[in-house]
């Protein structure tokens, strides 16, 4: 990949790239289709990063079907895929990481001690691979692309962090590969996590800047559900990720909420401009 990039990169061409985990979606797809307009070669690589997981989350049974991505990428014009093997990235001896040291500690960072860790150790070494110009993340990782962004600034990695919109299905969940885990019941379920997103931006937009008022709202509705359990509802900054508890005018938020349906946790935002 390496070679395939500096050749790429040496005929004046750029690359635009488009990290995953596989089991590909809409979500996806409009990075791909981001990518596809702005750069002459686009890069997609899948690879379930074991150093992103914890102990007890679902690494073994993270949904994987290559031949699937394959031919979805295939079929939307991807010109690499790249899906290389554990072993390649993690070779025996292997000990180097790449820590973030604030906006990975609270929220997801809290819940899932390892995980900005391992998304900052595995993106760095893509990046080292696929050398794009230009990177491209899904909003719905709100926080993944805060702390990734910082890390591209603090390590002067020589590219352009570009954040798509959330794709959601017609109903408001947000696309993601752990929806198929989803019973019918719990899919139904799951709607309350975009519907509790919405009923604070309504709030918000009724005035209401009390942060701790719209979060004991928000979940209140989330407990209504009795397969919900969620982890946090909160605001935060556009910029820093810090939360805050006043909203102030001509000033950006995003509301954040993890929830687990039944088994499945999921997680949720939405920007707010005031
Ligand atoms: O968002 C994801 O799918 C993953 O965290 C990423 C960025 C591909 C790193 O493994």
């Amino acid at each position: 990949m390496q070679e395939i990039s500096n050749e790429i990169i040496g005929s004046g061409k750029s690359i635009g790239f488009v990290p995953t985990m596989g089991y590909l979606h809409e979500g996806h797809l409009s990075l791909v289709k981001a990518s596809k307009s702005e750069n002459d070669i686009t890069v997609v690589s899948i690879f379930v990063n074991p150093t992103q997981f914890g102990p007890n989350e679902d690494l073994s049974k993270y949904p994987r079907d290559f031949k699937r991505d394959e031919s979805f990428l295939l079929e939307n014009g991807v010109d690499y895929i790249f899906y290389p093997h554990i072993e390649e990235i993690y070779p025996q001896g292997f000990q180097t990481y790449v820590i973030q040291e604030q906006i990975s500690s609270f929220l997801e960072g809290a819940v899932r001690p390892v995980h900005f860790r391992g998304v900052t150790t595995i993106v760095s070494i893509l990046f080292n691979i696929v050398k794009p110009q230009r990177a491209y993340f899904g909003q719905k990782d709100a926080q993944q692309c805060a702390v990734l962004k910082r890390m591209v600034t603090d390590l002067c990695f020589d590219l352009d962090m570009k954040i798509c919109p959330i794709v959601r299905e017609s109903d408001g969940l947000a696309m993601s590969s752990r929806n198929v885990y989803l019973s019918p019941q719990e899919r139904l379920d799951a709607l309350v996590l975009s519907k509790s997103l919405s009923l604070a931006a309504r709030i918000i937009e009724k005035g209401e800047r009390d942060c701790n008022k719209i979060k004991t709202i928000a979940l209140a509705l989330l407990k209504e559900i009795p397969s919900a359990s969620p982890d946090y509802f909160e605001i935060v900054d556009f910029d820093t990720f810090e939360i805050v508890s006043t909203l102030e005018s001509k000033k950006s938020y995003f509301l954040v909420a993890a929830c687990k349906i039944g088994k499945t946790r999921l997680i949720d935002n939405q920007l707010i401009h005031l």
